[in-house]
């Protein structure tokens, strides 16, 4: 038996101790000699669970076992979870999480204490929940020179936009509905403001490039600012609006260009079409060309089920490292104000032929249950730069929400 301990009992760790009872068979078809979970660690009892006899209060009874080769870390947040996973890396012991957070913040330093001492810092639950993207980014699609990642990173407001557009519901009410089901953080201003979907397309673009995509670096929107208008007029126009992590590689010069932002999302791209808390990973690669990747983002058994495929990666490669190219090397973004694309725009009507002047070549778009105060239109393509210089210029603009392009 593979002898592993869990650290935090919360929604992914009490799915990964399940999951290995649950899936067996699986589990032993990969890994024939077993998994057992012998220690569970957290500040809570939990005298009611089927597994209160393996919970442990402190941390150095997990690293001073000599039995314990690899742990899942499912705590979430900075401390302790970086100080956990660096002592236990330093020991030789690999770590699996599912921790965005730290993996952002951290991720070249734990793989280079991993490096050091022969074992592996696996995080393939940190983006997209379920949906295996890690591995196919360092792994399967190697050869490849990937140029794009678009991704639908966050569960929580992909799941919000959807029922708001589907069911009207405001706001609120869907948040409410997202944090019933598991799916937020717990600071759900992570998922709303767009800071978890940030820190996954850093992660994404780190992998890509191999160097270390700073989530500070990435200009960051969530979707707060976005109204019931303007999901009436993203329907209108064929669109859902979509937080999206965006990341391109330069063909020209291989700068890096990484932005998060809530999009209109045509309905003739792949994209359109993933709702609720499904995510999907659009990858373009220079030989592969398109491909999508598309499951549960969030939410207890697709996440651990990613972590505990990390497990069994490790359980397998006790005593060596899985190399993963990140360096700490830090990547320096393109400017994104020269990056150029449209805009969708809402204005007062007393703007309207001002507006026409200043966005030359723009098309006006209409909606059955807008606002009769206000036009809107889209521009044709022109830089970050541009477009808030004519905002400016123009005074008050009531929305703007960028288009992905088809
Ligand atoms: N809050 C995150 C989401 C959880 O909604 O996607 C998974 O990382």
């Amino acid at each position: 038996m593979i002898k592993t301990a869990v650290l935090g009992f919360g929604t992914v760790g009490s799915g990964v101790v399940e999951l290995i009872d649950r899936n067996r068979g699986p589990v032993e078809r990969r890994v024939p000699e077993g998994i057992e979970v012998k220690y569970i660690l957290d500040l809570r009892d939990f005298p009611d669970s089927p597994y209160r006899d393996r919970v442990v209060h402190d941390f150095n009874v997990i690293l001073e076992d000599p039995e314990i080769r690899v742990i899942c870390e499912t705590m979430g947040g900075m401390e302790p979870a970086f100080t956990f996973s660096k002592k236990a890396l330093e020991k030789g012991i690999s770590v699996c999480t599912s921790n965005k957070e730290l993996v952002a913040a951290h991720g070249p330093e734990l793989l280079q204490t991993a490096q050091k001492n022969h074992c592996s810092y696996l995080f393939e639950a940190s983006v997209g929940g379920g949906i295996p993207i890690i591995r196919p980014v360092t792994s399967s699609l190697a050869p490849e020179n990937i140029t794009r990642i678009i991704g639908i990173l966050n569960g929580t407001t992909n799941y919000m936009m959807t029922r708001m557009e589907k069911e009207n519901l405001s706001f609120d009410e869907v948040l409410r509905q997202a944090q019933e089901r598991g799916y937020a953080e717990k600071n759900p201003e992570a998922d709303i403001e767009g800071h978890d979907a940030c820190r996954k397309i850093a992660i994404l673009s780190s992998l890509m490039c191999g160097k270390n995509v700073r989530y500070e670096d990435v200009p960051c929107e969530g979707i707060s600012r976005i109204s019931m208008t303007d999901v009436a007029y993203a329907r209108a126009m064929g669109c859902a609006i979509k937080l999206l992590g965006v990341s391109e590689r330069s063909p020209e010069d291989g700068t890096f260009y990484v932005r998060t932002a809530p999009f209109m999302v045509p309905s003739s791209h792949p994209l359109h079409s993933v709702e609720d808390v499904f995510n999907a990973v659009f990858v373009h690669g220079n030989l592969v060309d398109d491909l999508m990747f598309y499951g549960r983002g969030a939410g207890k058994f697709p996440t651990a089920s990613a972590v505990v495929s990390d497990l069994l990666e490790c359980a397998l490669q006790i005593g060596s490292t899985i190399p993963v190219r990140w360096t700490d090397e830090v990547m320096q973004l393109s400017d994104p104000a020269q990056k150029k694309g449209r805009f969708f725009v809402r204005v007062p009507a007393e703007h309207r032929e001002k507006a026409a002047e200043l966005f030359k070549g723009c098309a006006s778009v209409s909606a059955p249950e807008a606002p009769t105060d206000e036009t809107a239109f889209t521009t044709a393509p022109m830089t970050e730069a541009a477009f808030e210089a004519a905002v400016a210029e123009l005074g008050e603009v009531r929305s703007r929400i960028r288009l992905l392009e088809a």
